[in-house]
């Protein structure tokens, strides 16, 4: 394939870190995501969270009646749980039973409705045991929390704190580091020995491959580039391009697309998160474009993502045209409305 092409086709891609909240608003972003990926692994930070099997399967429950209410049919919902401080072995084996494809481990008080999450990691050995022991995934947010650690390092001093003790006490333990945003993780992911299993790799998102920290200052506070982890220096996005973009298994697709209302979002205090949903896809190929690399996007968006969660890739294909798509300055949600991810301007490449 030439690197600078006017159109390509890939094997549809699916979406590994997904959220898309519940209620009314849900079937505003399920739309978008369904127009674009075959599947979607959705994040169970609700409010309350999905703590159990039961609950998992009651969200999944609403997921279907609004793609059945949207006559969406070529889009399957893929359930995780919450990870608690209470989470039994036998919640775990039920899980890996009935289909749940991974635990979400948020440290307590990370990001957005994650006040349930872990307190200190050694309440969940049991679960964790049973998870390194039938193969069920751990999703990370590789955060610390306290308030000593400057947010632009929490991500690195949660690599020396807690993921590299986790992995040494677990050593089969399959981990998804989530949305990675330092060269510290995609160093770390790509470099971690793992005798040829296949235990370890990153998501990574749209906004951290395309901008930098200073998006979300430019010419004053820009709430809607606000995410967590936060967006890092130029030289940490430079790596997350280069491990992207590689060709490295352990590297694949997840938008961690974030919805919040505008008024959410343009607050005193806003809310953490990027509505990248909208043109996804568009964004990704944009970022393996601006370093010559969009024969390495299919890899990334395609293969990787079921390849390291056992399930199999998808057979249909979608074309991506460089076509500019421009982009709404607010799309509708609910009785609201959300700022998508480069409102108001332009993405080159869009789905055909
Ligand atoms: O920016 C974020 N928003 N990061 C997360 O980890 C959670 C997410 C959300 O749920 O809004
Ligand atoms: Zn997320």
């Amino acid at each position: 394939m030439s690197n600078s092409p006017t159109q390509i086709q890939l094997i549809q891609p699916d979406d590994w870190h997904l959220h898309i909240r519940d209620g009314e608003v849900m079937k505003d972003v399920l739309a978008d995501t369904a127009r674009q990926f075959a599947r979607a692994i959705i994040m169970p930070n609700l409010k309350p969270p999905v703590t159990t099997v039961d609950l998992a399967k009651a969200y999944q429950g609403r997921i279907q009646a609004n793609l059945k209410l949207l006559g969406l049919t070529g889009f399957t919902p893929l359930m995780t749980l919450y990870l608690t401080d209470n989470t039994s072995a036998d919640e775990v084996r039920k899980a890996k039973a009935e289909g749940i494809i991974g635990f979400k481990l948020y440290p307590a008080g990370a990001t957005t409705n994650s006040d349930a999450g872990v307190s200190d990691l050694k309440h969940c050995d049991a679960a964790l045991e049973a998870m390194q022991a039938i193969g069920m995934p751990l999703l990370v947010h590789g955060e610390v929390t306290g308030s000593e650690v400057d947010i632009f390092d929490r991500e690195a001093v949660f690599i020396d704190t807690i993921l590299e003790p986790l992995r040494k006490k677990f050593p089969d333990l399959k981990i998804v580091f989530e949305h990675i945003t330092t060269k510290q993780a995609a160093h770390y992911v790509r470099d971690a020995v793992t005798g040829g299993k296949n235990t370890i790799a990153a998501t990574i998102t749209p906004q951290h491959l395309l901008m930098n920290r200073n998006a979300i200052f430019a010419g004053g506070i820009r709430p809607h580039n606000y995410c967590l982890p936060v967006l890092k220096r130029e030289e940490h996005r430079l790596a997350l391009i280069d491990v992207a973009t590689s060709g490295n298994p352990r590297f694949f697709l997840g938008t961690d697309s974030a919805p919040h209302a505008k008024g959410a979002k343009e607050a005193a205090c806003g809310c953490a998160g990027c509505y990248s949903a909208f043109n996804a896809l568009g964004l990704y190929a944009e970022a393996f474009e601006s370093v010559g690399k969009l024969d390495q996007l299919e890899g990334f968006a395609s293969f990787f993502g079921p390849d390291f969660y056992s399930l199999p890739r998808n057979t249909k294909k979608i074309t991506l045209a460089k076509q500019a798509q421009q982009i709404p300055d607010e799309l509708p949600l609910g009785d609201a409305t959300i700022v998508p991810l480069r409102a108001g301007e332009s993405i080159a490449w869009s789905l055909v």
